[in-house]
Protein backbone atom coordinates (compact mmCIF):
# COMPACT_ATOMS: atom_id res chain seq x y z
CA UNK A 1 0.00 0.00 0.00
CA UNK A 2 1.46 3.86 -1.14
CA UNK A 3 0.11 6.30 1.57
CA UNK A 4 0.27 8.99 -0.66
CA UNK A 5 0.70 13.06 0.22
CA UNK A 6 -0.57 14.86 -2.55
CA UNK A 7 1.63 19.22 -2.82
CA UNK A 8 -0.60 21.68 -4.34
CA UNK A 9 -1.12 25.33 -4.67
CA UNK A 10 -3.74 26.07 -7.45
CA UNK A 11 -6.87 24.09 -9.06
CA UNK A 12 -6.32 20.59 -8.38
CA UNK A 13 -7.14 18.86 -11.43
CA UNK A 14 -4.43 16.85 -11.19
CA UNK A 15 -5.52 15.55 -7.56
CA UNK A 16 -9.01 15.43 -9.10
CA UNK A 17 -7.55 12.39 -11.66
CA UNK A 18 -5.46 10.74 -9.17
CA UNK A 19 -8.80 10.32 -6.95
CA UNK A 20 -11.21 9.37 -9.78
CA UNK A 21 -8.41 6.75 -11.17
CA UNK A 22 -9.48 4.60 -8.30
CA UNK A 23 -5.79 3.20 -8.05
CA UNK A 24 -5.75 -0.27 -5.90
CA UNK A 25 -3.17 -0.24 -3.04
CA UNK A 26 -2.97 3.70 -3.06
CA UNK A 27 -4.46 6.01 -0.97
CA UNK A 28 -4.03 9.83 -0.98
CA UNK A 29 -4.11 10.21 3.16
CA UNK A 30 -3.42 13.87 2.89
CA UNK A 31 -3.47 17.39 0.50
CA UNK A 32 -0.57 19.75 1.79
CA UNK A 33 -1.28 23.23 0.43
CA UNK A 34 1.07 26.47 -0.44
CA UNK A 35 -2.19 28.76 -0.60
CA UNK A 36 -5.05 28.61 1.68
CA UNK A 37 -7.12 29.53 -1.26
CA UNK A 38 -6.11 26.40 -3.73
CA UNK A 39 -9.31 24.84 -4.78
CA UNK A 40 -7.38 21.29 -4.32
CA UNK A 41 -8.61 22.05 -0.80
CA UNK A 42 -12.17 22.11 -1.79
CA UNK A 43 -11.37 18.76 -3.73
CA UNK A 44 -9.37 17.08 -1.27
CA UNK A 45 -12.47 17.99 1.37
CA UNK A 46 -15.18 16.75 -0.96
CA UNK A 47 -13.30 13.36 -1.09
CA UNK A 48 -12.97 13.45 3.03
CA UNK A 49 -9.06 13.88 2.96
CA UNK A 50 -7.23 15.52 5.81
CA UNK A 51 -5.63 18.94 4.56
CA UNK A 52 -2.98 20.85 5.48
CA UNK A 53 -1.86 24.70 4.81
CA UNK A 54 1.66 25.50 4.57
CA UNK A 55 2.57 28.98 5.71
CA UNK A 56 5.70 30.73 3.81
CA UNK A 57 8.16 30.04 6.61
CA UNK A 58 6.89 26.46 7.56
CA UNK A 59 8.86 24.27 9.85
CA UNK A 60 10.35 21.38 7.57
CA UNK A 61 10.96 18.98 10.85
CA UNK A 62 7.62 19.84 12.19
CA UNK A 63 6.05 19.10 8.15
CA UNK A 64 8.16 15.50 8.45
CA UNK A 65 6.95 14.42 11.43
CA UNK A 66 3.28 14.71 10.28
CA UNK A 67 4.11 12.89 7.18
CA UNK A 68 5.45 9.83 9.39
CA UNK A 69 2.77 9.98 11.32
CA UNK A 70 0.37 9.48 8.85
CA UNK A 71 2.82 6.94 7.16
CA UNK A 72 3.34 9.11 4.47
CA UNK A 73 5.34 6.37 1.42
CA UNK A 74 5.36 8.82 -1.63
CA UNK A 75 4.96 12.81 -1.80
CA UNK A 76 3.48 13.95 -5.51
CA UNK A 77 4.06 17.46 -6.55
CA UNK A 78 1.07 18.47 -8.63
CA UNK A 79 1.00 22.09 -9.20
CA UNK A 80 3.00 23.05 -6.05
CA UNK A 81 5.11 26.04 -6.02
CA UNK A 82 7.18 25.66 -3.48
CA UNK A 83 10.31 24.98 -3.80
CA UNK A 84 11.75 21.88 -1.39
CA UNK A 85 14.56 22.07 0.30
CA UNK A 86 17.31 19.35 -0.31
CA UNK A 87 17.51 17.87 3.50
CA UNK A 88 13.19 17.77 3.21
CA UNK A 89 14.10 15.65 -0.34
CA UNK A 90 16.42 13.36 0.85
CA UNK A 91 14.09 12.36 3.77
CA UNK A 92 12.20 11.01 1.32
CA UNK A 93 14.92 9.49 -0.76
CA UNK A 94 13.38 9.04 -4.36
CA UNK A 95 9.98 9.19 -2.89
CA UNK A 96 8.76 12.40 -4.39
CA UNK A 97 7.40 12.76 -7.78
CA UNK A 98 6.22 16.13 -9.66
CA UNK A 99 4.42 16.43 -12.98
CA UNK A 100 5.55 19.18 -15.54
CA UNK A 101 3.83 20.76 -18.30
CA UNK A 102 6.29 20.23 -21.17
CA UNK A 103 8.41 17.08 -22.35
CA UNK A 104 11.42 17.61 -19.90
CA UNK A 105 14.44 18.83 -20.09
CA UNK A 106 12.89 21.21 -22.35
CA UNK A 107 11.17 24.39 -20.74
CA UNK A 108 11.65 23.45 -17.22
CA UNK A 109 13.61 24.65 -14.70
CA UNK A 110 13.03 27.47 -12.23
CA UNK A 111 10.63 30.65 -13.96
CA UNK A 112 9.06 27.88 -16.08
CA UNK A 113 5.54 27.31 -15.12
CA UNK A 114 2.11 27.67 -15.96
CA UNK A 115 1.44 29.51 -19.26
CA UNK A 116 5.38 30.43 -19.48
CA UNK A 117 5.87 26.95 -20.60
CA UNK A 118 3.20 27.13 -23.04
CA UNK A 119 4.52 30.62 -24.53
CA UNK A 120 7.82 29.48 -24.63
CA UNK A 121 6.52 26.54 -26.44
CA UNK A 122 4.54 28.17 -29.35
CA UNK A 123 7.13 30.68 -29.29
CA UNK A 124 9.60 28.21 -30.51
CA UNK A 125 7.27 26.25 -33.25
CA UNK A 126 7.54 22.89 -32.18
CA UNK A 127 5.33 20.73 -33.31
CA UNK A 128 4.87 18.62 -29.97
CA UNK A 129 4.77 19.33 -26.42
CA UNK A 130 3.57 17.09 -23.31
CA UNK A 131 4.02 16.40 -19.80
CA UNK A 132 6.93 14.81 -17.87
CA UNK A 133 6.19 12.60 -14.24
CA UNK A 134 10.22 12.77 -12.83
CA UNK A 135 12.00 12.10 -9.52
CA UNK A 136 12.83 15.49 -7.06
CA UNK A 137 15.86 16.28 -6.57
CA UNK A 138 17.37 19.68 -5.33
CA UNK A 139 17.51 20.51 -8.94
CA UNK A 140 14.52 22.11 -10.02
CA UNK A 141 12.56 19.93 -13.06
CA UNK A 142 15.83 18.37 -13.52
CA UNK A 143 15.17 14.92 -11.63
CA UNK A 144 15.26 11.33 -13.22
CA UNK A 145 12.45 11.00 -15.71
CA UNK A 146 9.99 8.47 -15.12
CA UNK A 147 7.67 8.79 -18.04
CA UNK A 148 6.13 10.92 -20.29
CA UNK A 149 3.50 11.33 -22.73
CA UNK A 150 3.37 13.64 -25.67
CA UNK A 151 0.74 16.12 -27.08
CA UNK A 152 0.22 17.71 -30.29
CA UNK A 153 0.73 21.52 -30.81
CA UNK A 154 -1.49 22.94 -33.28
CA UNK A 155 -0.90 25.84 -35.35
CA UNK A 156 -4.08 28.12 -34.11
CA UNK A 157 -2.88 27.27 -30.60
CA UNK A 158 -2.85 29.48 -27.83
CA UNK A 159 -1.09 29.02 -24.70
CA UNK A 160 -4.25 28.44 -22.64
CA UNK A 161 -5.69 26.13 -25.53
CA UNK A 162 -2.12 24.03 -25.61
CA UNK A 163 -2.71 24.12 -21.63
CA UNK A 164 -5.90 22.96 -21.80
CA UNK A 165 -4.80 19.97 -24.05
CA UNK A 166 -1.82 18.94 -22.12
CA UNK A 167 -3.70 18.96 -18.84
CA UNK A 168 -6.93 16.84 -21.21
CA UNK A 169 -4.96 14.38 -23.18
CA UNK A 170 -1.20 14.34 -21.19
CA UNK A 171 -1.24 15.02 -17.77
CA UNK A 172 -4.58 13.39 -16.89
CA UNK A 173 -3.58 9.82 -18.27
CA UNK A 174 0.24 10.11 -17.31
CA UNK A 175 0.30 11.08 -13.67
CA UNK A 176 -2.25 8.17 -12.63
CA UNK A 177 -0.76 5.56 -14.64
CA UNK A 178 2.96 6.24 -13.29
CA UNK A 179 1.70 6.38 -9.86
CA UNK A 180 -0.85 3.27 -10.58
CA UNK A 181 2.91 1.40 -11.27
CA UNK A 182 4.72 2.90 -8.15
CA UNK A 183 1.62 1.13 -6.43
CA UNK A 184 2.06 -1.97 -7.93
CA UNK A 185 5.81 -2.43 -7.56
CA UNK A 186 5.48 -1.29 -3.69
CA UNK A 187 3.47 -4.45 -3.71
CA UNK A 188 5.91 -6.58 -5.16
CA UNK A 189 8.37 -5.69 -2.94
C1 LIG B 1 -0.23 21.26 -14.01
O1 LIG B 1 -0.23 21.72 -15.32
C2 LIG B 1 1.10 20.65 -13.64
O2 LIG B 1 1.76 20.05 -14.70
C3 LIG B 1 1.88 21.85 -13.19
O3 LIG B 1 0.96 22.69 -12.56
C4 LIG B 1 -0.36 22.42 -13.04
C5 LIG B 1 -1.20 22.09 -11.86
O4 LIG B 1 -2.55 21.97 -12.18
N1 LIG B 1 3.01 21.46 -12.38
P1 LIG B 1 -3.59 21.45 -11.12
O5 LIG B 1 -3.49 22.31 -9.87
O6 LIG B 1 -3.30 20.00 -10.82
O7 LIG B 1 -4.94 21.64 -11.78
Amino acid sequence: MLNIAVFVSGNGSNLENILAANIANCQIKLVVSSNKKAYALVRAANHGIDTMILDNEFDESSLLKDLAARKITLIVLAGFMKILNSSFIENFNGQIINIHPSLLPAYGGQGMYGLKVHEAVLKAGDKYSGATVHQVTSIVDGGEIIEQIKVPVFPADTPQSLQRRIQEDGEKILLPAVIKKMCERSLSK
